[in-house]
């Protein structure tokens, strides 16, 4: 409780600091990438009509799995499948101080969801927004480096998901450049962490004393799993040159633009409307263009395509129930028709991990 006071206040001195990096952000002029654009469609081609790999879902996790993917084995042909825009260079993403625009109802990068209400709430319905383009949360978020404690992952009693086990891949993600030490921190990985390139210290120190007085001392790394109850200077989701590192740019992009990854593409403004199954076993998906986004198409458009290997769905804590329930698979029979009583749904799997109305959290 304690911890996420002292987050909301970080995030807003942060917002602060961004303020003032505006009068610091100069102009980005667009840069041509030849490769990616040979890689990066709106309208699936002809030769991507069967792949090895599709992944529903071009967010945050989708770019680390297909870019892990597309290195164990670069021949895998791998199709990601994003309702989004490619949010490649798009100076609203890449500056981290235009964040508050993904908060505009406009925003053509956010995703704003309607929840239920919550009596807990007095009944208000909250508006819960998430990615909605390439690279996900990771593309719109405030950016604050902020990692669970050591007692968040060990509490799962998950085996495989303790703290101990999950140290290696929170190192592998990041080069670090923040106060902290080796033993949870990681120097090699695509993930720039760093302060960004302004502080403002004369509200942070102020900030910092103030929170000493009622008693939560500065911790040099808040971060470190196994520290809480004060407040830090915070780091970033920011490269030392200022740029947000959402899991697109630091991930897929760099390998659809290296020459070394021919078999990874992306197929963007395009939704997934369910996964195709043969039997029991995912066998490919059904997709349309995004009506929102490719305003020129009309009439039946539905496509299929086909998974020679695997269909991965990583579409968010709120799109990927709906994809599966949408392909028949949900807590219940019963519950694939709730929402939608007059579809025609084949249920194929009942699985009770799959959430359905799960009241979305909220910080
Ligand atoms: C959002 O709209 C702006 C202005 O039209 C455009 O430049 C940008 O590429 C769009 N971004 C996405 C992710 O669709
Ligand atoms: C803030 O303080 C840090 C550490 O002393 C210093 O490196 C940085 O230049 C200062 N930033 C500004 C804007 O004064
Ligand atoms: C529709 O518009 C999109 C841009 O939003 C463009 O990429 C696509 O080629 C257009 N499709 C057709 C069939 O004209």
């Amino acid at each position: 409780m304690v911890r996420s006071v002292i987050l909301g206040l970080r995030y807003l001195l942060s917002c602060l600091n961004l303020t003032l990096i505006l009068s610091l952000t100069g102009v980005v002029s667009a840069t041509i990438h030849p490769q990616e654009e040979m890689r990066v469609f709106t309208q699936l081609p002809a030769t991507l009509q069967e792949v090895d790999v599709i992944i529903a879902g071009g967010g945050t996790a989708a770019c680390v799995i297909a870019s892990r993917i597309s290195d164990a084995d670069p021949q895998l042909s791998i199709l990601v499948v994003e309702q989004g825009g490619n949010n490649l260079d798009d100076p609203t993403i890449v500056h981290p101080l235009l964040f508050l625009s993904y908060l505009a109802p406009t925003s053509n990068a956010t995703l704003f969801h309607q929840a239920t209400a919550e009596e807990q709430l007095g009944g208000r319905e909250l508006v819960v927004p998430s990615g909605g383009v390439l690279g996900g949360g990771s593309s719109i978020n405030l950016m604050m480096y902020s990692r669970a404690q050591r007692t968040d992952f060990d509490n799962w009693a998950t085996n495989g998901w303790s703290a101990d086990d999950m140290i290696p891949y929170l190192k592998k993600l990041e080069t670090y450049s923040g106060p902290g030490s080796e033993t949870t921190h990681g120097f090699n990985g695509p993930e720039q962490i760093s302060g960004g390139t302004y502080r403002a210290n004369r509200s942070t120190d102020q900030f910092i004393e103030a929170a000493a007085k009622v008693g939560y001392p500065e911790i040099a790394d808040l971060q470190g799993l196994d520290f809480n109850n004060g407040v830090q200077r915070a780091q970033r989701f920011i490269s030392p040159e200022g740029k947000r590192q959402d899991a697109a740019h630091t991930y897929l992009h760099p390998r659809l633009q290296d020459g070394k990854h021919p078999n990874l593409n992306v197929l963007v403004e395009t939704q997934v409307l369910r996964v195709i199954f043969d039997g029991k076993k995912a066998c490919g998906i059904e997709i349309r263009p995004n009506p929102a986004k490719q305003t020129n198409i009309t009439g039946a458009s539905k496509q299929t395509i086909k998974a020679k290997k695997m269909v991965i769905v990583s579409a968010g804590a709120l799109g990927t129930p709906l994809i599966l329930e949408r392909s028949g698979v949900g807590p219940t029979p019963e519950t694939l028709f709730e929402s939608q009583p007059t579809a025609t749904f084949q249920s194929v799997l009942a699985s009770p991990s799959v959430p359905h109305n799960d009241p979305p959290h909220k910080d």
